[in-house]
C-alpha cells in the first residue's frame, strides 16, 4: 500500500541558521515561520527491499540519494527511541513530484523532507504526534519541522543534544492571520553551496554567537507576539531585522556565502520606497537565495502583486497561508 502526502514550503520570519549538531540538524536556536498554500510537492512512498529516489522535475544526484538515506538511518533511530522497532520496512521507493524550483530559496527540501515525514508515519501506522513527525522531518532538512503545521509554525530548542531537542511546533493555524507571500524570483539558477552545508559553516562567523543571543533575548518572543496579536508593523520590524542579520552571519562565515544578488538589492530598495510613499503593509525577506518574498495583508496584496508582476525577467509566485502536511 502506498502513501502520498502534499507538503507546501514555509518561509522564515525568524530564521534558522546554524546547527549545535550538524548531524543530526539540531538547531542553534528557535525559529518562526509561515507555511505556504502553493507551491506544493507530492510525495509518495512505498515498501521496497532497496532505496529507490525518484523525481519528476529534478535529476536526482548521489549526494541526493545519500542525503535521503542517511534522513532514513536517522528516522530509524528515533523511531526506535520510541518503541517502535522495526516499524520502517527494510527500504522505501520514494517518489516525488514537485511544483517547486530547486536550490532557489524557495525552500524546496522544507516541502520535501515534511512530506516524507508524515507518509513515513502514515505507512507505518505509529500514533505519532505532529511534534513527534516534525523531530523526523527535520532529520532531513532542519526547517521542515515546520511545514508540518498549517499557518504558522515555529521550532523550539531544548537544551542538549537529544535528537528531539528541537521540535516544531504551531503558534496558530491558517486561519488565524490570512498574510499573503509575493515571491519574487530574480534567478532560477541553483545555487553553488546549498544550507547543509552553510549551516555547518554557520558558527565561523565572528557573528554568529550575538545572533543566537538576539533570537533568545527578544527576537523570537516579539514574532512569535506579533503573530498572535496580528501586528503587521512589528512582524515587518522583528523579520526585516532577522532576515538581515542572517545574512550578514552568511556573508562573515568562512567561507563566505554571498546568496543576495544585485537585483535582490533593487528590489528591497523599491520596495521600501512603495511602503513609504504608499503606506502598504508589505515587508520583505530572503532564505538562502536571491528571491524575494514579500508578505503583506489582503489590503496590499493587489498593489505588490502588480509591483512584483511588473519586475522584468522574474518568475513570479503568489501564496496565502496553508494548511501544512496532508494526506491526498
Ligand atoms: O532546512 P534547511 O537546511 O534548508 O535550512 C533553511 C535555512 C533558511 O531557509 C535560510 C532559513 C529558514 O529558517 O528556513
Amino acid at each position: 500500500m502506498s502513501v502520498t502526502v502534499r507538503s507546501t514550503p514555509n518561509i522564515a520570519l525568524i530564521k534558522y541558521w546554524g546547527n549545535k549538531n550538524n548531524e543530526l540538524r539540531l538547531c542553534a536556536a528557535g525559529s518562526t515561520s509561515m507555511t505556504l498554500n502553493t507551491p506544493s510537492v507530492d510525495v509518495t512512498i512505498d515498501h521496497a527491499e532497496t532505496l529507490a529516489v525518484t523525481s519528476r522535475n529534478k535529476e536526482m544526484k548521489e549526494r541526493d540519494i545519500a542525503r535521503f538515506e542517511k534522513t532514513l538511518q536517522l528516522t530509524k533511530n528515533y523511531l526506535s527511541s520510541l518503541g517502535y522497532d522495526d516499524a520502517l520496512p527494510a527500504s522505501l521507493n520514494i517518489s516525488i513530484e514537485s511544483g517547486i524550483p530547486p536550490s532557489i530559496g524557495l525552500a524546496s527540501s522544507s516541502a520535501v523532507f515534511s512530506a516524507l515525514a508524515k507518509a513515513i508515519s502514515e505507512l507505518i501506522d505509529a500514533d505519532l504526534t505532529d511534534e513527534q513527525i516534525s523531530v523526523m522531518a527535520r532529520l532531513g532538512s532542519g526547517s521542515a519541522a515546520r511545514s508540518i503545521f498549517g499557518g504558522f509554525g515555529a521550532i523550539r530548542t531544548a537544551d542538549g543534544e537529544g535528537i528531539d531537542s528541537s521540535v516544531g511546533w504551531q503558534i496558530a493555524d491558517e486561519h488565524h492571520w490570512p498574510l499573503h507571500d509575493i515571491i519574487i524570483v530574480p534567478s532560477t539558477d541553483e545555487k553553488k553551496i546549498g544550507s547543509t552545508e552553510g549551516h555547518a559553516k554557520a558558527q565561523s562567523s565572528p557573528h554568529f554567537a550575538d545572533r543566537i543571543k538576539a533570537i533568545e533575548k527578544y527576537r523570537l518572543q516579539d514574532c512569535i507576539d506579533a503573530i498572535l496579536q496580528k501586528d503587521f508593523e512589528k512582524l515587518q520590524a522583528v523579520a526585516e531585522e532577522d532576515c538581515m542579520d542572517m545574512h550578514e552571519c552568511m556573508q562573515t562565515q568562512n567561507p563566505a556565502l554571498h546568496y543576495l544578488s544585485e537585483e535582490t538589492f533593487r528590489i528591497i530598495g523599491e520596495v521600501k520606497e512603495l511602503r513609504e510613499s504608499e503606506h502598504l503593509p508589505v515587508l520583505y525577506t530572503m532564505d538562502a537565495g536571491p528571491t524575494v518574498h514579500l508578505f503583506c495583508t489582503n489590503e496590499a496584496r493587489e498593489r505588490v502583486a502588480a509591483f512584483a508582476h511588473a519586475q522584468a525577467s522574474c518568475t513570479i509566485f503568489e501564496a496565502t497561508v496553508g494548511p501544512g502536511s496532508h494526506i491526498v
